[in-house]
């Protein structure tokens, strides 16, 4: 991929023999949807795919852009002196990292030729967004000599998507992006960022991603309305538990302190906030005593939760999910990612894998018309330069 990128760069920029090329991965979730926001924990690891950059550092206050994914778009220039928060275009998602950087004094002191390319299927909820957010951070970091930590990376991340792309996520994304390490799942509260490793070798079983290949409009609003439900629900429990987010909270706390909560919607977003936050405590508890039938289990609950409670799915990734229960060899099967399209991740024996496929593609193009994708899930490295 190097060679292919760096002909193109040379293609389009000229000065290839400068240039450097870095990369960051993609993620898929496990298990811990929508608990990112409310101080829950998640359970992500990072891909194999994701997004490459390649960089040559200029001496003017130039920017230059060019995705190879969106070549008729030819070369966006802009510079140094154009950032504007909430610009729709590919490139806020770099711009608001340098925007970001610079907001926190780390100032970029020339512009820079970059061409990028990503192997993340476009819509597909597996954070595209954030491995370019997260490249981005990392080509700045050793460019420019700024003494960042990966998960400051990741925060950042974070912090340009939030307020220059408008976009209200969690961190879970990016902090995949930015900490993933080969073969290993990461276990993460969101309340106060601490971590750990969780090595994902299942013996004759595989992670199968399935893309839908649907992707339906308006994912951003339809998002900052759920975390708007959570924050007011979370506003009426603290009326009476004396608690900073959702994830505070068991069931049984849950359970006593519901009706709290006046409006009805709020109450059964919060409850999935709470519930699947619990469910990921026990999958990873599950997982680590080696009880992977127990982990697949919950991940159907956490998708039935995710469909019906949080009104995240859509009738596409149901048929997806819902269906694979019933294929043999399956040991689990959920939506991944934010939702509202995307993928499924599944957990399968290795024997019942090719089944899997044919029996799943065959009844999703019954039932939907449509064709979905399935990819054999590496877990890879957090960024480099290549
Ligand atoms: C998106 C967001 C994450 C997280 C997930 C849902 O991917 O970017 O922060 O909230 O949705 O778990």
């Amino acid at each position: 991929m190097k060679k292919k990128i760096l002909e193109k760069f040379e293609e389009l920029y000229g000065n290839a023999e400068a240039a450097k090329v870095y990369f960051a991965p993609g993620r898929v979730n496990l298990i811990g949807e929508h608990t990112d926001y409310n101080g829950g924990h998640v359970f992500p690891c990072a891909l194999t795919i994701g997004t490459y950059m390649a960089v040559v550092k200029r001496d003017d206050r130039k920017l230059r852009f060019f995705s190879m994914n969106f070549p008729a778009n030819g070369i966006t220039e802009t510079s140094l002196d154009e950032f504007v928060p909430g610009e729709d275009s590919w490139t806020a998602y770099p711009k608001g990292v340098m925007w970001a950087f610079e907001g926190r004094g780390m100032k970029l002191s020339s512009g820079l030729d970059i061409l990028i390319y990503g192997d993340i299927p476009a819509g597909s909820g597996l954070s595209s967004s954030a491995s370019l957010e997260v490249v981005t951070g990392y080509m700045l970091k050793d460019q420019f000599g700024f003494d960042v930590t990966n998960v400051e990376l990741a925060q950042i991340g974070q912090y340009s998507e939030n307020n220059y792309n408008k976009m209200n996520c969690g961190i879970m994304d990016q902090f995949a992006s930015a900490m993933g390490k080969k073969d290993n799942a990461i276990f993460l509260d969101t309340a106060d960022l601490s971590f750990e490793y969780a090595p994902m070798k299942m013996d004759g079983v595989k992670i199968i991603i399935t893309n839908s290949n649907v992707k339906h409009s308006l994912v951003t609003s339809a998002y900052n309305d759920r975390r708007r439900e959570c924050e007011t629900a979370l506003k009426d429990l603290q009326s009476v538990v004396d608690i900073k987010a959702l994830g505070e909270l068991n069931e049984e706390q849950f359970e006593a302190n519901k009706s709290a909560i006046k409006d009805e919607i709020c109450l059964i977003r919060a409850k999935h906030a709470v519930y699947e936050n619990q469910r990921t405590l026990k999958a990873v508890a599950a997982l680590k005593s080696g009880n992977i039938e127990v982990f697949g289990k919950l991940m159907n609950e956490a998708h039935t939760s995710m469909s019906k409670d949080y009104a995240a799915s859509c009738e596409e990734v149901d048929v997806l999910a819902e269906n694979a229960w019933d294929i043999p060899g399956v040991l689990g099967s959920r939506i991944t990612g934010g939702g509202f399209g995307g993928c499924t991740v599944s957990l399968v024996k290795e024997e019942a894998v090719d089944n899997f496929k044919s029996t799943l593609g065959k009844i999703y193009a019954d039932k939907t018309g449509n064709v979905c994708d399935f990819y054999v899930v590496s877990i890879g490295d957090g960024p480099r330069e290549l």
